[in-house]
């Protein structure tokens, strides 16, 4: 039974996200999506709402389950019982952070993979920041992010 564990500020989950753990299900037995905080950003949802959104979005998926964290990603990849750290690759921008920190996670723990999934083509040019900011401004995000997401973000904006 191979779990992998999907790490990410998620604020707010995407279809692109929802796409990653759709497919990475494909291949794992199990999948925890693991919301920790990232100190260089400011996330606008609270770590209780993002999980809140996450789990309403995955909930028909009883092979999911999720967590948020704090402190290393490999040590509470272990904590979990997970050996495969899942990561979205986008456009080549993605790549330079994604192998530093695939590499720096390696480094803290030989026992764990990190395995990419391309985004899918419809969500290529996404990222949680650039949905918060066309809906800061009313923008449509109908296919860009579940429809419960977009109400909370509305919401958040005022419209
Ligand atoms: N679809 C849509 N967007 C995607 C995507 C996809 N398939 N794949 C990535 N993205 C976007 C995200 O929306 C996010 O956008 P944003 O920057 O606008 O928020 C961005 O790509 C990547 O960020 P995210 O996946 O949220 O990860 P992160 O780089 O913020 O890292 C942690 C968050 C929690 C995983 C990371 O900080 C961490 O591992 N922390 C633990 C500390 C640690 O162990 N450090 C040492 C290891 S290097």
């Amino acid at each position: 039974m191979v779990k992998a564990i999907y790490p990410g500020t998620f604020d707010p989950i995407t279809n692109g996200h929802i796409d990653i753990i759709e497919r990475g299900l494909r291949l794992f037995d199990s999948i925890v999506v693991a919301i920790g905080e990232n100190p260089a950003k400011r996330p606008l949802f609270t770590i209780e709402e993002r999980m809140e959104m996450v789990r309403e979005c995955v909930r028909h998926e009883p092979r999911v389950e999720v967590r948020a964290f704090n402190g290393l990603l490999v040590d509470f990849a272990k904590e979990c019982g997970a050996t495969v750290i899942l990561r979205g690759l986008r456009a080549v921008s993605d790549f330079d952070y994604e192998l530093q920190r695939a590499l720096m996670n390696r480094k803290l723990s030989r026992e764990i993979e990190t395995v990419f999934l391309m985004t899918g083509f419809r969500w290529i040019y996404i990222s949680s920041t650039i949905v918060k900011e066309a809906a800061r401004f009313g923008g449509n995000l109908c296919d860009l992010v579940p429809p419960l997401v977009e109400e909370r973000l509305k919401k958040c904006f005022g419209f």
